[in-house]
């Protein structure tokens, strides 16, 4: 299983922070943010690890994290010139992919509870994982069934179709490259990663999980507020 953190973007939303360095490099709590969905995908085991960043602060990574050894793993580095969308992490990362199966995690996502079992006996197809939250309108939905089954996914539609927001944590087996390679840019003129959450549900090898522990995109000023307050309060649990 290889390893992604998706770290680009220009994070506007949380200006003027993000003038002086990259949003997922800002202070949650005692680290910078991006340690968080670090630890999540080195507690899974994951030893190799790309980390794609945008031009702007792209030093500051190389100075926080290195090589990797000091954690135990490997590190490499891709730039994304222009933030084109999550799914094109997969066509940029095609030759560290390889015929291996990717977990790539948002360095703006904080997680609580510990995925680390679902990750290691992820075999094949695409596993996602669904938070209940109160603003479903900022992020990709999935609906289910009354058994709890995903039965229809969408990215930020103008009319909510669920209160199940999906979290920046995917697992997918190689075929993603090919899939991401396939996705049109939508009408934001990104590509967009539901429509790979969508190759996968039609070809019926996508499964959904809910989380039951807090889960936070930090990527307003709100949330990274909230992400610090949870880090300070588990800080035993979550570094
Ligand atoms: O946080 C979960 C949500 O993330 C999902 O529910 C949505 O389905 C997914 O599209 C995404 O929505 P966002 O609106 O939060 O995406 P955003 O543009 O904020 O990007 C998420 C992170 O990925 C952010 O830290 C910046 C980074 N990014 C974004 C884009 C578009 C990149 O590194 N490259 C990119 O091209």
């Amino acid at each position: 299983m290889k390893g992604i953190i998706l770290s680009g973007g220009s994070g506007t939303r949380l200006q003027p922070l993000t003038k002086v360095t990259s949003k997922q490099l800002l202070p949650v709590y005692d680290k910078p943010m991006i340690m968080y969905p670090l630890q999540t995908l080195l507690s899974a085991g994951i030893k190799d690890i790309l980390i794609i960043v945008a031009p702007y602060h792209a030093g500051d990574y190389l100075n926080l994290l290195g090589s990797g050894k000091e954690f135990g793993a490997r590190f490499a580095y891709e730039v994304q010139d222009k933030p084109e969308g999550l799914a094109q992490a997969f066509i940029i990362g095609e030759n560290f992919i390889e015929n291996d199966n990717v977990c790539m995690i948002l360095g703006d996502n904080i997680f609580e509870d510990n995925v680390s079992e679902t990750i290691k006996n992820f075999k094949s197809g695409g596993h996602i994982f669904a938070k209940k939250v109160s603003d479903p309108e900022r992020f990709g939905q999935v609906k289910f069934d009354a058994s709890m089954n995903a039965v229809e996914i969408a990215e930020k539609p103008e009319i909510k179709i669920s209160d199940y927001a999906i979290t920046g944590l995917y697992l997918y087996d190689s075929q993603v490259v090919e899939a991401a390679k396939a996705v049109k840019p939508s009408a934001r003129g990104e590509l967009e990663i539901t429509e790979l959450h969508n190759f996968y549900l039609q070809k019926g090898q996508l499964k959904v999980d809910v989380l039951k522990g807090e889960w936070i995109d930090a990527g307003t000023f709100e949330s990274l507020f909230k992400a610090g307050e949870l880090a300070r309060k588990k800080n035993a649990t979550i570094t």
